[in-house]
């Protein structure tokens, strides 16, 4: 109650700072292990968009965590996890990671959801599918997206459409869930997707819902209160700027606003608030789905740095195409996030290999540009020009501090910090969340 009255009135606010964590590439960056690390240092974790697409991978003394919807500060202690306004919230799914967590002996009293943020239905899974169906019929499998099938398109679509879409908040009204549900499930006929009845759709999400009752909370207020009062909150993004449906290689992204950009509609807490944005990329370059990626190797390099990174997919386990470091695609995804510093990870899956390149700019039909080409078709086209650099052969792993790495490796992250004129702060070496060098 302070809270609202301190920020019902003009000028009530105390000034305090909130953080980030984004994704520069095309997602699987390591955010969840980042997020996880620096949520010791902050009172709330706060997922703004996307849904359970997202896969994070958090790994604490070899034990490994998968977190789709929950984030990723869930297992610190004293740390809020918040999913805001912006995410697309599968209300079963959510009930089972959770159940999943507790099973686990990890405490999840702090997992609070916004009564705004949309639900994701049995019908917005169905359709998803059955448009990739359509869409490989129609144009062979280049011309899909290649999407999770968690439903997130039609979700969102159904936002934007309004009088069908159901919101976390309307899980505890069953008139209100009821005629939304019948009138997305009459909006679908003909369109050949196979869902259960009303009723049985009603009474699931109805019980969702009521099993959530006590997490469910005007998180606008939540998230104002707590900067009000001091408290540090920390911004975890789901899937990656590439991806992004207004700044990413579209139409190969998803269907919200990845980047920093989607914070303040997905929360309700202003860009202003943003003091720090840690953007967070890879050494290498992978993607899963489709679309176009011009550093992509489909030769024996690229299954090497899918091997040695392991890089198969934390929600569908689809192996994810490897490839050079984009830096065009990293210091552009750098430009619209304002991003404040970079954090780099997988420096370690790069040991052992003889040279290591890096793309500086783009052969275009219009000449050579250093500029990105944030769409599918012009991406398509360029093709990459590289500064090769020297490989490392020692295993860095072991390392903590940027000056024990061996000269190679500082040689790339001192490139890439140049090269994107944003000072590189962290450097991961291995999953673990002690496997971290900070500057
Ligand atoms: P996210 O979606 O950005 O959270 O990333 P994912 O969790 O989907 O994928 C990153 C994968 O790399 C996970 O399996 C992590 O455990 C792992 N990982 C994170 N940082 C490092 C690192 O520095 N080195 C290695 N080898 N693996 C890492
Ligand atoms: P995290 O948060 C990697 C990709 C999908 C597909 C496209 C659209 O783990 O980095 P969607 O199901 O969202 O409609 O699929 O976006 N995609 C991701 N790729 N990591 C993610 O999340 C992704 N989230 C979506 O593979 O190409
Ligand atoms: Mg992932």
């Amino acid at each position: 109650m302070r809270a609202s009255r301190a920020f019902g009135r003009p000028g009530g606010h105390l000034v305090s700072g909130a953080s980030a964590v984004v994704g520069l590439q095309w997602g699987d960056e390591g955010k969840g292990k980042l997020v996880d690390l620096l949520a010791a240092e902050h009172d709330a974790v706060v997922r703004y968009n996307g849904g359970a697409n997202a896969g994070h991978s958090v790994v604490v003394g070899g034990e490994r965590y998968a977190l789709h919807l929950i984030p990723s500060g869930i297992l610190r202690r004293n740390c809020k996890a918040v999913i805001a306004n912006g995410v697309v919230v599968d209300p079963i799914r959510l009930l089972e990671e959770l159940s999943g967590l507790e099973s686990r002996g990890v405490d999840t009293s702090g997992l609070v959801v916004s009564s705004r943020a949309h639900v994701v239905m049995p019908y917005h899974k169905a359709e998803d599918e059955r448009r990739e169906t359509l869409l490989a019929q129609a144009l062979g499998e280049a011309g899909t997206i290649g999407t999770t099938k968690r439903g997130i398109g039609p979700c969102y679509a159904e936002k934007a459409q309004r009088s069908s879409a159901v919101r976390v908040g309307d899980l505890l009204r069953p008139k209100v869930l009821r005629q939304r549900v019948e009138a997305a499930v009459r909006f679908r006929e003909g369109m050949g997707v196979d869902v259960p009845s009303v009723d049985q759709m009603v009474r699931d999400a109805g019980e969702a819902g009521e099993r959530l009752r006590g997490r469910i909370d005007d998180t606008a207020y939540l998230l104002h209160g707590m900067l009000g009062e001091g408290k540090r909150v920390l911004f975890e993004g789901g899937n990656a700027t590439l991806l992004d449906v207004d700044h990413g290689t579209f139409p190969f992204v998803t269907s919200s606003n990845c980047s920093a950009l989607g914070i303040p509609a997905g929360s309700g807490v202003p860009g202003t608030r943003l003091t720090r944005v840690v953007g967070i990329m890879q050494a290498y370059a992978t993607r899963v789905g489709s679309g176009p990626f011009p550093t992509e190797l489909l030769d024996e390099v690229g299954d090497r740095i899918r091997e040695r990174g392991r890089e198969y997919g934390t929600t569908t386990g689809r192996p994810r195409r490897c490839g050079w470091l984009d830096l065009v695609a990293v210091r552009y995804s750098a430009m619209v996030n304002g991003a404040t510093e970079i954090a780099m990870t997988m420096l370690d899956v790069l040991s052992g290999f003889d040279e290591i390149r890096v793309c500086t700019a783009y052969e275009t039909a219009g000449g050579r540009t250093d500029r990105f080409c944030p769409d599918a078709e012009d991406l398509g086209h360029v093709k990459p020009v590289y500064e090769t650099l020297p490989g490392f052969a020692e295993p860095v792993e072991g390392v903590r501090r940027l000056d024990d790495l061996p000269a190679a490796a500082r040689g790339l992250v001192d490139r890439i910090g140049a090269f994107v004129g944003v000072p590189v702060r962290t450097v991961s070496v291995g999953p673990d969340r002690e496997a971290t060098i900070v500057d």
